[in-house]
Protein backbone atom coordinates (compact mmCIF):
# COMPACT_ATOMS: atom_id res chain seq x y z
CA UNK A 1 0.00 0.00 0.00
CA UNK A 2 1.05 3.39 -0.84
CA UNK A 3 1.29 5.81 1.83
CA UNK A 4 1.22 10.44 0.60
CA UNK A 5 1.76 13.41 2.42
CA UNK A 6 0.67 16.20 -0.10
CA UNK A 7 1.96 19.54 0.58
CA UNK A 8 -0.27 21.52 2.35
CA UNK A 9 -2.39 23.67 -0.23
CA UNK A 10 -3.37 26.84 2.09
CA UNK A 11 -0.49 29.20 1.89
CA UNK A 12 -0.25 30.14 5.04
CA UNK A 13 0.28 27.20 6.31
CA UNK A 14 3.73 25.96 7.41
CA UNK A 15 3.07 22.63 8.87
CA UNK A 16 3.26 19.03 6.89
CA UNK A 17 1.57 15.85 8.86
CA UNK A 18 4.95 13.90 9.48
CA UNK A 19 8.44 14.49 9.84
CA UNK A 20 11.18 12.46 8.65
CA UNK A 21 11.43 10.24 12.03
CA UNK A 22 7.79 8.71 11.57
CA UNK A 23 8.88 7.15 8.41
CA UNK A 24 10.38 4.23 9.64
CA UNK A 25 7.38 3.57 12.19
CA UNK A 26 4.79 3.28 8.81
CA UNK A 27 7.43 1.23 6.98
CA UNK A 28 7.16 -1.43 9.91
CA UNK A 29 3.50 -1.32 8.83
CA UNK A 30 4.36 -2.16 5.42
CA UNK A 31 3.32 1.30 3.78
CA UNK A 32 5.51 2.81 0.93
CA UNK A 33 5.79 6.31 1.89
CA UNK A 34 5.71 9.36 -0.65
CA UNK A 35 5.98 13.27 0.19
CA UNK A 36 5.18 15.83 -2.56
CA UNK A 37 8.51 17.58 -3.16
CA UNK A 38 9.00 20.66 -0.36
CA UNK A 39 6.14 19.37 1.81
CA UNK A 40 8.23 19.89 4.78
CA UNK A 41 10.38 22.86 3.97
CA UNK A 42 8.49 25.22 5.51
CA UNK A 43 8.80 23.49 8.85
CA UNK A 44 12.58 22.97 8.17
CA UNK A 45 12.22 19.23 7.25
CA UNK A 46 14.02 19.46 3.30
CA UNK A 47 13.05 16.70 1.00
CA UNK A 48 16.65 15.15 1.90
CA UNK A 49 15.89 14.49 5.42
CA UNK A 50 12.35 12.53 4.39
CA UNK A 51 14.96 10.34 1.68
CA UNK A 52 17.41 9.63 3.87
CA UNK A 53 14.65 8.22 6.35
CA UNK A 54 13.69 6.15 3.98
CA UNK A 55 10.65 7.93 1.82
CA UNK A 56 10.26 8.39 -1.98
CA UNK A 57 9.52 12.46 -2.85
CA UNK A 58 7.30 13.07 -6.05
CA UNK A 59 7.67 16.36 -7.46
CA UNK A 60 4.60 15.86 -9.33
CA UNK A 61 1.01 16.66 -7.28
CA UNK A 62 -1.67 15.08 -9.37
CA UNK A 63 0.74 11.80 -9.80
CA UNK A 64 1.25 11.58 -5.88
CA UNK A 65 -2.15 11.96 -4.82
CA UNK A 66 -3.58 9.13 -7.40
CA UNK A 67 -1.36 6.60 -6.41
CA UNK A 68 -1.93 7.35 -2.55
CA UNK A 69 -4.14 4.51 -1.34
CA UNK A 70 -3.66 6.29 2.38
CA UNK A 71 -3.52 10.02 2.74
CA UNK A 72 -2.23 12.08 5.36
CA UNK A 73 -2.87 15.25 5.43
CA UNK A 74 -3.44 18.26 8.21
CA UNK A 75 -6.20 20.83 6.26
CA UNK A 76 -9.21 19.47 5.28
CA UNK A 77 -8.46 18.76 1.43
CA UNK A 78 -9.46 21.94 -1.35
CA UNK A 79 -11.41 21.44 -4.08
CA UNK A 80 -8.80 21.07 -6.29
CA UNK A 81 -7.67 18.21 -3.62
CA UNK A 82 -10.89 16.52 -4.04
CA UNK A 83 -10.61 16.50 -7.57
CA UNK A 84 -7.20 14.78 -7.52
CA UNK A 85 -7.94 11.72 -4.72
CA UNK A 86 -7.97 8.61 -5.85
CA UNK A 87 -11.38 6.75 -6.08
CA UNK A 88 -11.79 4.34 -2.69
CA UNK A 89 -8.97 5.97 -0.55
CA UNK A 90 -8.66 6.87 3.05
CA UNK A 91 -8.02 10.34 3.81
CA UNK A 92 -6.50 11.37 7.27
CA UNK A 93 -6.94 14.99 8.49
CA UNK A 94 -8.59 17.38 10.34
CA UNK A 95 -12.41 17.78 8.76
CA UNK A 96 -14.75 19.73 11.42
CA UNK A 97 -17.22 17.78 9.74
CA UNK A 98 -20.39 20.23 11.29
CA UNK A 99 -18.84 23.04 9.03
CA UNK A 100 -17.76 21.04 6.06
CA UNK A 101 -21.53 19.46 4.69
CA UNK A 102 -20.02 19.75 0.69
CA UNK A 103 -17.19 18.98 1.62
CA UNK A 104 -18.04 15.53 3.00
CA UNK A 105 -20.67 15.33 -0.09
CA UNK A 106 -18.22 15.61 -2.80
CA UNK A 107 -15.47 13.06 -1.26
CA UNK A 108 -18.11 10.74 -0.58
CA UNK A 109 -19.20 10.66 -4.22
CA UNK A 110 -15.62 9.12 -4.72
CA UNK A 111 -16.42 6.69 -2.25
CA UNK A 112 -13.30 7.89 0.36
CA UNK A 113 -12.73 6.68 3.89
CA UNK A 114 -12.13 10.34 5.96
CA UNK A 115 -11.04 9.67 9.20
CA UNK A 116 -11.04 13.65 11.37
CA UNK A 117 -8.24 14.03 13.78
CA UNK A 118 -11.06 16.74 14.92
CA UNK A 119 -13.30 13.87 16.12
CA UNK A 120 -10.53 11.44 17.77
CA UNK A 121 -12.71 10.48 20.81
CA UNK A 122 -11.35 12.08 24.17
CA UNK A 123 -10.95 8.74 26.34
CA UNK A 124 -7.75 7.80 27.78
CA UNK A 125 -6.97 5.20 24.95
CA UNK A 126 -6.64 8.01 22.53
CA UNK A 127 -4.59 10.54 24.59
CA UNK A 128 -1.91 9.38 22.19
CA UNK A 129 -3.69 10.48 19.10
CA UNK A 130 -5.19 13.32 20.34
CA UNK A 131 -4.13 16.03 17.84
CA UNK A 132 -7.01 18.55 19.28
CA UNK A 133 -4.82 18.54 22.48
CA UNK A 134 -0.93 18.31 20.69
CA UNK A 135 -2.12 21.87 19.03
CA UNK A 136 -4.04 23.58 21.87
CA UNK A 137 -0.68 22.82 23.69
CA UNK A 138 1.15 24.20 20.88
CA UNK A 139 -1.18 27.41 20.62
CA UNK A 140 -0.92 28.21 24.39
CA UNK A 141 3.15 28.34 24.52
CA UNK A 142 2.69 30.50 21.16
CA UNK A 143 0.22 32.85 22.64
CA UNK A 144 2.75 33.79 25.28
CA UNK A 145 5.85 34.21 22.82
CA UNK A 146 3.30 36.08 20.79
CA UNK A 147 2.59 38.06 23.54
CA UNK A 148 6.17 39.17 24.83
CA UNK A 149 6.78 39.47 21.33
CA UNK A 150 4.24 42.87 21.53
CA UNK A 151 4.78 43.54 25.21
CA UNK A 152 6.93 46.29 25.77
CA UNK A 153 8.81 44.79 29.60
CA UNK A 154 10.49 41.81 30.50
CA UNK A 155 7.68 39.08 31.93
CA UNK A 156 9.94 38.61 34.84
CA UNK A 157 10.69 41.85 37.82
CA UNK A 158 14.48 42.24 37.77
CA UNK A 159 16.48 44.67 40.46
CA UNK A 160 19.40 46.13 38.57
CA UNK A 161 21.06 49.22 38.95
CA UNK A 162 19.38 51.24 36.48
CA UNK A 163 15.87 50.62 38.04
CA UNK A 164 13.27 48.16 39.27
CA UNK A 165 11.45 46.20 36.87
CA UNK A 166 8.55 44.95 38.37
CA UNK A 167 7.15 41.38 37.21
CA UNK A 168 4.43 41.09 34.46
CA UNK A 169 0.76 40.14 35.16
CA UNK A 170 -0.85 37.64 33.41
CA UNK A 171 -4.37 36.37 33.20
CA UNK A 172 -5.10 33.41 31.44
CA UNK A 173 -9.40 33.03 31.06
CA UNK A 174 -9.88 29.39 30.01
CA UNK A 175 -7.34 26.38 31.85
CA UNK A 176 -7.92 23.29 29.24
CA UNK A 177 -4.90 22.34 27.25
CA UNK A 178 -4.27 25.24 25.49
CA UNK A 179 -4.47 27.85 28.88
CA UNK A 180 -2.16 25.59 30.84
CA UNK A 181 0.26 26.07 28.41
CA UNK A 182 0.45 29.01 28.47
CA UNK A 183 0.49 28.81 32.33
CA UNK A 184 3.49 27.16 32.40
CA UNK A 185 4.93 28.73 29.70
CA UNK A 186 4.94 32.15 31.30
CA UNK A 187 5.61 31.35 34.40
CA UNK A 188 8.26 29.84 32.93
CA UNK A 189 9.24 33.40 31.64
CA UNK A 190 9.02 34.96 35.47
CA UNK A 191 5.37 36.21 35.11
CA UNK A 192 2.76 36.35 37.94
CA UNK A 193 0.26 34.08 36.26
CA UNK A 194 -4.03 34.12 37.53
CA UNK A 195 -6.13 31.73 35.83
CA UNK A 196 -9.86 31.69 35.65
CA UNK A 197 -11.91 28.56 34.28
CA UNK A 198 -15.56 27.85 34.86
CA UNK A 199 -14.41 24.06 35.90
CA UNK A 200 -13.28 23.84 39.48
CA UNK A 201 -11.75 20.80 38.71
CA UNK A 202 -8.71 22.70 37.19
CA UNK A 203 -7.93 24.54 40.06
CA UNK A 204 -5.03 21.91 41.69
CA UNK A 205 -3.92 22.05 37.81
CA UNK A 206 -3.53 25.53 37.58
CA UNK A 207 -1.98 25.65 40.82
CA UNK A 208 0.72 22.78 40.06
CA UNK A 209 2.06 24.74 37.32
CA UNK A 210 2.49 28.17 39.40
CA UNK A 211 -0.36 29.70 39.13
CA UNK A 212 -3.04 31.19 41.17
CA UNK A 213 -6.58 30.39 40.54
CA UNK A 214 -8.83 33.06 41.00
CA UNK A 215 -12.38 32.42 42.63
CA UNK A 216 -15.83 33.05 41.94
CA UNK A 217 -18.33 33.42 44.56
CA UNK A 218 -20.92 31.59 42.14
CA UNK A 219 -21.96 27.86 42.85
CA UNK A 220 -22.22 26.17 39.28
CA UNK A 221 -19.94 23.66 37.75
CA UNK A 222 -18.67 24.13 33.85
CA UNK A 223 -18.01 20.69 32.94
CA UNK A 224 -20.34 19.34 30.77
CA UNK A 225 -20.40 15.82 29.19
CA UNK A 226 -17.76 14.49 26.94
CA UNK A 227 -15.08 16.04 28.57
CA UNK A 228 -15.74 20.05 27.16
CA UNK A 229 -17.14 22.69 28.85
CA UNK A 230 -21.02 23.33 29.03
CA UNK A 231 -21.87 27.02 28.16
CA UNK A 232 -22.56 28.87 31.58
CA UNK A 233 -25.54 30.47 32.63
CA UNK A 234 -26.64 34.50 32.23
CA UNK A 235 -25.82 34.68 35.54
CA UNK A 236 -22.48 33.62 36.27
CA UNK A 237 -21.14 34.77 32.68
CA UNK A 238 -22.25 38.02 34.24
CA UNK A 239 -20.49 37.27 37.67
CA UNK A 240 -16.71 36.39 36.34
CA UNK A 241 -16.96 39.39 33.76
CA UNK A 242 -17.37 41.54 36.91
CA UNK A 243 -14.22 39.49 38.08
CA UNK A 244 -12.32 40.19 34.94
CA UNK A 245 -13.62 43.74 34.93
CA UNK A 246 -11.48 44.28 37.64
CA UNK A 247 -8.52 42.12 36.60
CA UNK A 248 -8.32 44.15 33.43
CA UNK A 249 -7.35 47.44 35.22
CA UNK A 250 -4.28 45.28 37.36
CA UNK A 251 -3.13 42.94 34.49
CA UNK A 252 -0.64 43.66 32.05
CA UNK A 253 -1.44 41.20 29.65
CA UNK A 254 -4.87 38.91 29.39
CA UNK A 255 -4.70 35.39 27.08
CA UNK A 256 -8.17 34.17 26.71
CA UNK A 257 -8.96 30.37 25.09
CA UNK A 258 -12.61 29.70 26.47
CA UNK A 259 -14.30 28.19 23.76
CA UNK A 260 -17.23 25.72 23.49
CA UNK A 261 -17.41 23.04 20.83
CA UNK A 262 -19.64 23.49 18.30
CA UNK A 263 -20.84 26.95 19.58
CA UNK A 264 -20.15 30.85 19.71
CA UNK A 265 -17.45 31.61 21.76
CA UNK A 266 -18.67 33.58 24.88
CA UNK A 267 -17.38 37.48 25.27
CA UNK A 268 -16.13 37.73 28.29
CA UNK A 269 -13.90 41.15 27.62
CA UNK A 270 -16.03 44.01 26.69
CA UNK A 271 -14.53 46.86 25.32
CA UNK A 272 -14.70 49.24 28.62
CA UNK A 273 -12.93 46.54 29.95
CA UNK A 274 -10.20 46.96 27.13
CA UNK A 275 -10.35 50.64 27.42
CA UNK A 276 -9.58 50.58 31.31
CA UNK A 277 -6.22 48.72 30.65
CA UNK A 278 -2.72 50.37 30.91
CA UNK A 279 -1.46 51.42 27.44
CA UNK A 280 0.88 48.35 26.26
CA UNK A 281 -1.39 45.84 27.30
CA UNK A 282 -1.98 42.60 24.76
CA UNK A 283 -5.13 40.48 24.88
CA UNK A 284 -4.34 37.13 22.74
CA UNK A 285 -7.34 35.86 21.81
CA UNK A 286 -7.38 32.09 21.30
CA UNK A 287 -11.04 31.78 20.52
CA UNK A 288 -10.50 33.95 17.74
CA UNK A 289 -11.95 31.39 15.16
CA UNK A 290 -15.05 30.89 17.41
CA UNK A 291 -16.02 34.92 17.55
CA UNK A 292 -13.44 35.41 20.15
CA UNK A 293 -13.50 36.09 23.56
CA UNK A 294 -12.87 39.68 23.41
CA UNK A 295 -15.73 42.24 21.88
CA UNK A 296 -12.82 43.44 19.76
CA UNK A 297 -10.85 40.81 18.32
CA UNK A 298 -10.91 40.22 14.59
CA UNK A 299 -9.86 36.73 13.17
CA UNK A 300 -6.28 35.90 11.41
CA UNK A 301 -5.43 39.98 12.71
CA UNK A 302 -3.54 42.16 14.94
CA UNK A 303 -4.59 45.70 16.22
CA UNK A 304 -4.44 48.06 18.38
CA UNK A 305 -7.62 49.11 20.18
CA UNK A 306 -7.15 51.88 23.23
CA UNK A 307 -3.43 51.59 23.14
CA UNK A 308 -3.96 47.94 23.67
CA UNK A 309 -2.50 45.35 21.33
CA UNK A 310 -5.12 42.53 20.56
CA UNK A 311 -4.57 39.72 18.77
CA UNK A 312 -6.46 37.05 16.91
CA UNK A 313 -4.69 34.68 15.02
CA UNK A 314 -6.03 31.37 14.43
CA UNK A 315 -2.59 30.14 13.15
CA UNK A 316 -0.60 29.61 16.36
CA UNK A 317 0.74 26.04 15.87
CA UNK A 318 1.96 26.83 12.49
CA UNK A 319 3.92 29.46 13.64
CA UNK A 320 5.82 26.52 15.41
CA UNK A 321 5.45 24.81 12.18
CA UNK A 322 8.82 21.90 13.36
CA UNK A 323 7.28 21.61 16.70
CA UNK A 324 3.72 20.96 15.21
CA UNK A 325 4.49 18.83 12.74
CA UNK A 326 6.49 16.20 14.73
CA UNK A 327 3.41 15.98 17.35
CA UNK A 328 1.14 15.91 14.47
CA UNK A 329 3.21 13.26 12.94
CA UNK A 330 3.25 10.98 15.85
CA UNK A 331 -0.48 11.18 16.56
CA UNK A 332 -0.83 10.15 13.18
CA UNK A 333 1.37 6.91 13.77
CA UNK A 334 -0.56 5.94 16.47
CA UNK A 335 -3.93 6.21 14.21
CA UNK A 336 -2.23 4.43 11.40
CA UNK A 337 -1.37 1.74 13.55
CA UNK A 338 -5.22 1.11 14.97
CA UNK A 339 -5.91 0.38 10.85
CA UNK A 340 -3.52 -2.64 11.14
CA UNK A 341 -0.68 -3.72 9.33
CA UNK A 342 -1.14 -3.57 5.56
CA UNK A 343 -1.75 -6.64 4.83
CA UNK A 344 -4.72 -6.87 6.85
CA UNK A 345 -5.79 -3.32 6.83
CA UNK A 346 -9.27 -2.97 7.99
CA UNK A 347 -11.29 0.30 9.41
CA UNK A 348 -12.41 -1.65 12.50
CA UNK A 349 -15.74 0.19 13.49
CA UNK A 350 -16.13 -1.67 16.48
CA UNK A 351 -12.61 0.21 17.94
CA UNK A 352 -14.64 3.65 19.77
CA UNK A 353 -11.68 5.66 18.63
CA UNK A 354 -11.81 4.52 15.05
CA UNK A 355 -15.48 4.84 14.57
CA UNK A 356 -15.63 8.35 16.51
CA UNK A 357 -13.03 9.68 14.00
CA UNK A 358 -14.42 7.78 10.78
CA UNK A 359 -16.81 10.56 9.51
CA UNK A 360 -16.99 9.13 5.81
CA UNK A 361 -17.32 5.34 5.22
CA UNK A 362 -16.95 4.04 1.98
CA UNK A 363 -18.49 7.50 0.99
CA UNK A 364 -21.21 7.30 3.39
CA UNK A 365 -21.55 9.88 6.21
CA UNK A 366 -20.89 8.54 9.28
CA UNK A 367 -21.07 11.18 11.66
CA UNK A 368 -21.98 12.04 14.19
CA UNK A 369 -20.66 8.78 16.14
CA UNK A 370 -22.65 7.53 18.87
CA UNK A 371 -21.75 8.67 22.21
CA UNK A 372 -18.78 6.91 23.76
CA UNK A 373 -17.99 7.50 27.67
CA UNK A 374 -14.72 9.57 27.74
CA UNK A 375 -12.37 10.25 30.68
CA UNK A 376 -13.32 13.44 32.13
CA UNK A 377 -11.90 13.72 35.85
CA UNK A 378 -13.73 12.16 38.34
CA UNK A 379 -15.53 14.02 41.24
CA UNK A 380 -14.50 13.49 43.82
CA UNK A 381 -17.14 12.42 46.69
CA UNK A 382 -16.84 14.83 49.86
CA UNK A 383 -15.46 12.56 52.82
CA UNK A 384 -17.63 11.82 55.72
CA UNK A 385 -16.09 13.80 58.78
CA UNK A 386 -17.83 10.99 60.57
CA UNK A 387 -15.64 9.02 61.54
CA UNK A 388 -15.91 5.00 62.80
CA UNK A 389 -16.00 5.20 66.11
CA UNK A 390 -12.40 3.14 67.61
CA UNK A 391 -12.97 0.70 70.00
CA UNK A 392 -10.34 1.93 72.99
CA UNK A 393 -8.13 -1.34 73.99
CA UNK A 394 -7.39 -1.26 77.61
CA UNK A 395 -4.73 -3.08 78.99
CA UNK A 396 -4.86 -5.23 82.07
CA UNK A 397 -1.82 -3.77 82.69
CA UNK A 398 -3.28 -0.17 83.57
CA UNK A 399 -0.66 2.17 85.74
CA UNK A 400 -2.71 2.31 88.46
CA UNK A 401 -3.09 -1.07 89.36
CA UNK A 402 0.50 -1.65 88.50
CA UNK A 403 1.20 0.96 90.87
CA UNK A 404 -1.23 -0.44 93.88
CA UNK A 405 0.18 -3.98 92.68
CA UNK A 406 3.69 -2.51 93.77
CA UNK A 407 2.24 -0.67 97.28
CA UNK A 408 1.02 -4.07 98.25
CA UNK A 409 4.14 -5.99 97.80
CA UNK A 410 6.30 -2.65 99.73
CA UNK A 411 3.67 -3.26 102.57
CA UNK A 412 4.45 -7.43 102.46
CA UNK A 413 7.86 -7.05 102.61
CA UNK A 414 8.39 -3.72 105.11
CA UNK A 415 5.39 -6.43 107.46
CA UNK A 416 7.87 -9.01 106.92
CA UNK A 417 10.55 -6.52 108.57
CA UNK A 418 13.45 -7.13 105.66
CA UNK A 419 14.62 -3.28 105.66
CA UNK A 420 17.82 -3.35 103.91
CA UNK A 421 15.77 -5.18 100.70
CA UNK A 422 12.79 -2.62 101.06
CA UNK A 423 15.65 0.31 101.04
CA UNK A 424 17.35 -1.01 98.05
CA UNK A 425 14.12 -1.61 96.01
CA UNK A 426 13.31 1.94 96.82
CA UNK A 427 16.30 3.12 95.65
CA UNK A 428 15.80 1.25 92.36
CA UNK A 429 12.73 2.15 91.90
CA UNK A 430 13.20 6.00 92.38
CA UNK A 431 16.08 6.05 89.75
CA UNK A 432 14.56 4.18 87.03
CA UNK A 433 11.95 7.09 87.63
CA UNK A 434 14.06 9.85 87.59
CA UNK A 435 16.29 8.19 84.89
CA UNK A 436 13.30 7.73 82.70
CA UNK A 437 12.19 11.18 83.17
CA UNK A 438 15.40 12.47 82.30
CA UNK A 439 16.24 10.25 79.62
CA UNK A 440 13.33 11.14 77.75
CA UNK A 441 12.88 14.61 78.15
CA UNK A 442 16.30 15.54 76.74
CA UNK A 443 15.92 17.55 74.05
CA UNK A 444 17.48 16.02 70.18
CA UNK A 445 18.72 19.46 69.10
CA UNK A 446 21.91 18.43 67.31
CA UNK A 447 21.58 15.00 67.71
CA UNK A 448 18.61 12.73 66.09
CA UNK A 449 16.33 11.44 68.63
CA UNK A 450 17.44 8.09 69.47
CA UNK A 451 21.00 8.85 69.93
CA UNK A 452 19.98 11.91 72.21
CA UNK A 453 18.60 9.01 74.03
CA UNK A 454 21.00 6.49 74.05
CA UNK A 455 23.43 9.13 74.93
CA UNK A 456 21.39 10.53 77.77
CA UNK A 457 21.60 6.89 79.07
CA UNK A 458 25.33 6.47 78.85
CA UNK A 459 25.51 9.77 81.10
CA UNK A 460 23.50 8.11 83.83
CA UNK A 461 25.79 5.28 83.32
CA UNK A 462 29.06 7.20 83.47
CA UNK A 463 27.57 9.05 86.51
CA UNK A 464 26.50 5.83 88.07
CA UNK A 465 30.31 4.28 87.10
CA UNK A 466 31.81 7.39 88.88
CA UNK A 467 29.95 6.52 92.14
CA UNK A 468 31.12 2.97 92.47
CA UNK A 469 34.33 2.71 91.23
CA UNK A 470 35.77 3.13 94.63
CA UNK A 471 33.94 0.27 95.55
CA UNK A 472 34.25 -3.22 95.92
CA UNK A 473 34.53 -4.37 91.97
CA UNK A 474 36.20 -1.32 90.35
CA UNK A 475 36.97 -2.91 87.05
CA UNK A 476 33.52 -3.48 85.94
CA UNK A 477 32.34 0.24 87.23
CA UNK A 478 35.45 1.69 84.68
CA UNK A 479 34.61 -0.56 82.14
CA UNK A 480 30.73 0.48 82.54
CA UNK A 481 32.40 4.42 82.27
CA UNK A 482 34.66 3.53 79.15
CA UNK A 483 32.13 1.72 77.08
CA UNK A 484 29.41 4.82 77.81
CA UNK A 485 32.06 6.84 77.43
CA UNK A 486 32.64 5.71 73.45
CA UNK A 487 28.86 5.93 72.95
CA UNK A 488 28.42 9.50 74.11
CA UNK A 489 31.80 10.46 71.66
CA UNK A 490 30.96 8.00 68.93
CA UNK A 491 27.51 9.96 69.01
CA UNK A 492 28.94 13.58 68.36
CA UNK A 493 31.52 12.47 65.75
CA UNK A 494 28.73 10.53 63.55
CA UNK A 495 26.89 13.84 63.80
CA UNK A 496 29.67 16.49 63.15
CA UNK A 497 30.35 13.71 60.11
CA UNK A 498 26.89 14.00 59.17
CA UNK A 499 26.58 17.69 59.47
CA UNK A 500 29.80 18.04 57.35
CA UNK A 501 27.36 16.02 54.54
CA UNK A 502 25.57 18.89 54.08
CA UNK A 503 27.60 22.05 54.44
CA UNK A 504 28.86 23.73 51.81
CA UNK A 505 32.62 24.08 51.31
P1 LIG B 1 -10.64 23.25 25.83
O1 LIG B 1 -12.04 23.06 25.36
O2 LIG B 1 -9.93 22.11 26.42
O3 LIG B 1 -10.50 24.50 26.82
C1 LIG B 1 -11.32 25.59 26.88
C2 LIG B 1 -11.36 25.98 28.35
O4 LIG B 1 -12.11 27.15 28.52
C3 LIG B 1 -12.01 24.90 29.19
O5 LIG B 1 -11.18 24.60 30.27
C4 LIG B 1 -13.32 25.53 29.64
O6 LIG B 1 -13.73 25.09 30.91
C5 LIG B 1 -12.94 26.98 29.64
N1 LIG B 1 -14.12 27.82 29.52
C6 LIG B 1 -15.21 27.66 28.74
N2 LIG B 1 -16.10 28.66 28.94
C7 LIG B 1 -15.55 29.48 29.87
C8 LIG B 1 -15.96 30.68 30.49
N3 LIG B 1 -17.13 31.24 30.21
N4 LIG B 1 -15.14 31.24 31.39
C9 LIG B 1 -13.95 30.69 31.71
N5 LIG B 1 -13.51 29.56 31.15
C10 LIG B 1 -14.29 28.95 30.25
O7 LIG B 1 -9.86 23.77 24.62
P2 LIG B 1 -8.31 23.77 24.44
O8 LIG B 1 -7.96 22.52 23.77
O9 LIG B 1 -7.61 24.13 25.68
O10 LIG B 1 -8.16 24.99 23.44
C11 LIG B 1 -8.48 26.28 23.90
C12 LIG B 1 -8.90 27.12 22.75
O11 LIG B 1 -7.82 27.38 21.90
C13 LIG B 1 -9.98 26.50 21.90
O12 LIG B 1 -10.91 27.49 21.64
C14 LIG B 1 -9.25 26.12 20.64
O13 LIG B 1 -10.08 26.09 19.51
C15 LIG B 1 -8.27 27.24 20.58
N6 LIG B 1 -7.13 27.02 19.72
C16 LIG B 1 -6.70 28.12 19.01
C17 LIG B 1 -5.67 28.03 18.17
C18 LIG B 1 -5.21 29.26 17.45
O14 LIG B 1 -4.35 29.19 16.57
N7 LIG B 1 -5.74 30.41 17.79
C19 LIG B 1 -4.99 26.73 17.95
C20 LIG B 1 -5.44 25.66 18.81
C21 LIG B 1 -6.51 25.82 19.66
Amino acid sequence: MKLVVPKESISSEKRVAISPENISAFETLGYEVWIESGAGDLANFPDNLYVQSGARISNEKSELWAKGDLVLKINPPSNEEVGLIKEGATLISFAYPARNEELLQSLGERKINWMAMDCVPRISRAQSMDALSSMANVAGYRAVVEASHEFGRFFTGQITAAGKVPPAKILVIGAGVAGLAAIGAARNMGAIVRAFDTRPAVQEEVKSLGGDFLMLDFEEDGAGSGGYAKVMSKEFIEAEMKLFAEQAEEVDIIITTAMIPGKKSPILITEEMVRSMKPGSVIVDLAAEGGGNCELTEAGRSKVEHGVTILGYTDLPSRLPAQSSRLYGNNLVKLVNLLGKTDQFAINQEDEIIRGALVLDHGQISWPPPKVEVSVQPVKPIEESVKEPVEEKKSIFSPGLMLGGLCILLLAMGWQGENEFLDQLTVFVLSCFVGYMVVWNVTPSLHTPLMSVTNAISGIIVIGGMLFVSGSNPWIAGMAIFLATINIAGGFLVTHRMLKMFRKE
